[in-house]
């Protein structure tokens, strides 16, 4: 996950609608692509492959969809919130093109999965509509709007993992990148509607991620995280190199291989699964100085009977003992989670014991939600969604408050320390800072310092922090 972000509306699953514009224009056709992305990681990751597959056809990418020709919206379905706000966002679209009737829209990724067809019949000014596994139809379902008729293609398949698109990087710092390698979900959690959306797992194989990694770090890019709902459970198996035995690669065995680029290159990865994360993964990250010392790793409830109606497959026991293992193997490494409040039927106590949990782990950060049924889940079809939204309410209010304090807490034990820091550019508030993460993915922000630039590593002294920020000042 990218920025500690402590309300349930800006978690970075529900990333609101960038718009993506790439840098250098290339060789064009004089016709103009705008896409804004929504919801996690993936869908941004996902939305450069889409803008390569265009792009290869001549188009080019605005920042202002008014100067579009095609207007791509890739969605979110994780919340209900998530999908209002790309409801509100198409309406606006819609009053764009009654101005310009030429004007293509399309809806892609998860929403797009989930409403199939019935989004051309809801939402009139939409064209075309692609699920995540169908991209490369794209140009075709193009052609077939602009002859005159509805386009849809939201077939799921088994074996898309996109291995040999090369993604262009779209409002990139130059520093950081996303490399995506798997797609899709196996584990069938109950509240989850990604399964649905994304279809079945399937894992990419390691040359192309590889070649992708050394390919960025090449370009001067010098950090990038490896993307899965599930990255634990990446598993290839096919010819070697050499083409003369069959071989199977684990994610440690990723990690491993993309850390041996170079020893410039950081290493992150999101997300993990408790019930896959082994101690193989833990001592690969111990292994190398360039793989992060930080992992994402959903909690979800720390009740047991909880954890059981959410189809997790492990116990409040099981969680805690993966953490006391990256506790032990990984010292200092930093745990961040994702937890649910008000899931069918749980009681003040069981919510109390999502409190203990958070206090026994005491994590650096953590995205917080109220659960939302979804239609079509394990959960909408097996179980009331009993909760009332005042207690999911306050439930979610008491975690975010213990959340808050327990990252000042975090944040409070790198002050009067010296962190190495990689450098992504200017500070978001004041073009006079720069900042940059450290290795727990702490955002560190410091004055513009001479000599100092985007891309390289430095050491800064933390001086003081906010909950979600340190602040310091480059130090040799
Ligand atoms: N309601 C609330 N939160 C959800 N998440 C997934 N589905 C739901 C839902 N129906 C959360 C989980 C997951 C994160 C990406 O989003 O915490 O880890
Ligand atoms: Fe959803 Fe569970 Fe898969 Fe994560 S692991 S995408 S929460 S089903």
């Amino acid at each position: 996950m990218i920025d500690l972000q402590l309300t349930d509306k800006t978690h970075d699953e529900e990333r609101q609608g960038e718009a993506l514009v790439i840098d250098a224009p290339l060789v064009r056709n004089g016709r103009k692509l705008y896409i804004e992305s929504y919801g996690c990681q993936m869908n941004f990751a996902d939305s450069e492959i889409v803008a390569s597959i265009l792009l290869d056809q001549g188009f080019e990418t605005t920042g202002d969809y008014k100067e579009a020709d095609v207007v791509f919206i890739n969605t979110c379905s994780i919340r209900e919130n998530a999908e209002q706000r790309v409801r509100n966002r198409l309406s606006q679209f819609g009053a764009e093109k009654r101005r310009n009737p030429k004007l293509i829209v399309g809806v892609l990724g998860c929403m797009a999965e989930r409403l199939k067809s019935k989004f051309l019949e809801e939402e009139k000014l939409v064209d075309v509509v692609v699920g995540p596994d169908a991209y490369r139809e794209l140009p075709q379902l193009l052609s077939e709007v602009e002859s005159g008729h509805k386009a849809i293609n939201v077939l799921l398949s088994r074996e898309e993992t996109y291995a040999d698109i090369s993604p262009v990087r779209l409002n990139g710092n130059g520093i950081t990148a996303f490399i995506s390698i798997m797609r899709g979900c196996d584990n069938m959690c109950s509240f989850c509607v990604v399964p649905f959306t994304r279809g079945r797992e399937r894992s990419r194989d390691p040359y192309s991620i590889l070649a992708e990694a050394q390919d960025l770090f090449d370009r001067g890019y010098k950090e990038v995280t490896l993307l899965g709902q599930n990255v634990d459970s990446y598993k290839w198996k096919g010819a070697d190199a050499n083409e003369d035995a069959e071989i199977e690669v684990n994610f440690a065995q990723l990690l491993e291989k993309v850390a041996l680029i170079s020893p410039d290159l950081r290493i992150r990865f999101s997300t993990s699964h408790p019930k896959d994360i082994t101690d193989e993964v833990l001592h690969t990250i111990a292994k190398y100085d360039n793989i992060c010392n930080y992992i994402h790793l959903p909690v979800q409830s720390g009740s047991t009977r909880v954890l059981e109606l959410m189809n997790r497959t492990y116990t409040r026991e099981w969680y805690i003992n993966r953490v006391d293992a990256i506790r032990r193997i990984i010292p200092g490494c930093a745990i961040s989670s994702d937890i649910i409040a008000g899931f069918c039927t749980e009681t003040e106590e069981e919510h109390q014991e999502t409190l203990s949990i958070m206090d026994y782990v005491g994590y650096d950060f953590a995205f917080t939600f109220s659960y939302s049924e979804r239609p079509g889940t394990l959960a909408a079809r097996k179980y009331a969604d009993d909760i009332p939204e005042e207690v999911k309410k306050r439930r979610l209010a008491e975690i975010l408050l213990k959340q808050q304090q327990t990252s000042l807490f975090r944040l409070q034990q790198f002050v009067g320390k010296t962190v190495r820091i990689l450098v992504e550019g200017t500070s978001k508030k004041s073009d006079k800072d720069f900042c940059g993460r450290n290795d727990q993915n702490a955002m560190v922000v410091f004055p513009a310092t001479e000599g100092v630039k985007a891309g390289q590593y430095v050491n800064v002294h933390v001086d003081r922090c906010t909950s979600a920020t340190l602040l310091g000042t480059v130090v040799n």
